[in-house]
């Protein structure tokens, strides 16, 4: 299998966890006579730095030339005074529309290992095994008009969605829902907003299509709560742009930590991969950071560009034997460390690396 894999580390912590992400891939490429090639640009802080516009035109020509897209993290601390359009965020919209990937795929699981980092109660997270689908391109982060009226101290924003929007969205959720649990919990808030009752109103008809999935609406509030409550109900669960960047942070709880999420944005041209951690700037380049996220987005690329199940399952397999072996990045090492070793970000690169041949063999027998 050939795939041209195009690297936008970005800033932060994103040049060294892609960087182990590559390198477990690599590896995979390696043990199974595969190949894959790697080319790195720039987005986000570093390239309004260096080329005065946060998605270069050599970058977006590079992605929509690839295979598959994996991105590192976006924003730091020195741009925080800048309006949306001009900070390193908007080079990360920019790119998400032009690759046109709608549907945003955020799994969150519950490691056993990782059980003791979440707040919550481990019976309460173990067997928590939930598949977010985000729409990635309409609602207010996309929506016009948008504007802030310096003049008239008033701003704006516009929630907006077409039918046609939520269905494709939709249809994918429902098929990823077929071959899991075959539940789908589509949020909204539809008692206040009229773009939740389109929402709604669709979701209801795309379900049609799929009578073997078990459909369930909940309000975003609610679900913010049950999500901690009892995290084991949900199966696939479908939202809007805004409450999917809200709740899949939030399901962060349920595995302990935020470094530990990918996600894959599919149904467009390229399919862009990046974990759900950001650019996390206090921990920069102290190699503090945990690789794991990025590690297991790398997973997710071998999944979606390139049907490549086994060796994607290898790789998740691999992140749970090292957890297992009791390594930990600092992020997930916190109070009682004992039987644990921690590790920087460079060496939990190395343990999945190291993992990967044995996991390939173990899934493929
Ligand atoms: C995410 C991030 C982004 C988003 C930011 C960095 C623009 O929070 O991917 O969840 O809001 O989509
Ligand atoms: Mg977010």
């Amino acid at each position: 299998m050939h795939l041209n894999i195009l690297v936008t580390a970005g800033d932060g912590i994103g040049p060294e966890v892609t960087g182990e992400a590559v390198s477990v891939l690599k590896e995979i490429a390696v043990q199974g006579g595969h190949d894959f090639s790697f080319t790195e640009k720039r987005i986000g802080g570093v390239a309004i730095v260096l080329d005065g516009t946060p998605l270069p035109k050599d970058t977006l020509d590079a992605a929509l030339a690839s295979d598959a897209v994996l991105l590192g993290a976006v924003g730091g601390n020195e741009f925080n005074a800048l309006p949306p359009d001009k900070r390193p965020e908007a080079g990360l919209l920019q790119i998400r529309a032009a690759l046109g990937g709608f549907a945003n795929l955020r799994p969150a699981f519950a490691f056993k290992e990782l059980a003791v980092n979440s707040p919550l109660r481990p019976e309460i997270v173990d067997g928590a095994d939930i598949l977010f689908v985000r729409e990635l391109l309409g609602g207010l982060y996309f929506g016009q008009p948008r504007a802030w009226d310096k003049a008239k101290n008033t701003a704006f924003n516009t929630m907006v969605y077409t039918r046609a929007e939520v269905a494709r969205v939709a249809r994918i959720a429902f098929q990823l829902a077929q071959k899991r649990r075959r539940k789908l919990t589509s949020v909204d808030k539809a008692n206040v907003l009229e773009v939740s009752q389109l929402w709604r109103a669709t979701v209801n008809e795309v379900a049609k299509e799929f009578p073997d999935v078990t459909v369930e609406h909940q309000y975003v509030d609610a679900m913010a709560m049950h999500l901690m409550n009892q995290p084991r109900n949900y199966d696939v669960v479908l939202t809007e742009n805004l409450f999917g960047d809200i709740l899949s942070d939030e399901s962060a709880v349920i595995t302990g930590s935020l470094g530990m999420l990918p996600s894959a944005t599919i149904g467009g041209k390229v399919n862009l991969y990046e974990p759900v951690h950001g650019s996390a700037p206090d921990i920069a380049g102290r190699g503090l950071a945990n690789p794991l996220g990025a590690i297991l987005t790398g997973a997710l690329i071998l999944r979606y560009s390139g049907g490549l199940e086994a060796e994607a399952a290898a790789i998740e397999a691999s992140v749970r034997k090292v957890l297992e072996q009791g390594f930990r990045t600092p992020d997930l090492a916190r109070g009682n460390k004992e039987g644990l070793t921690v590790l920087s970000t460079k060496d939990m690169g190395a343990k999945v690396r190291g993992t990967v041949k044995e996991q390939l063999l173990a899934v493929s027998s």
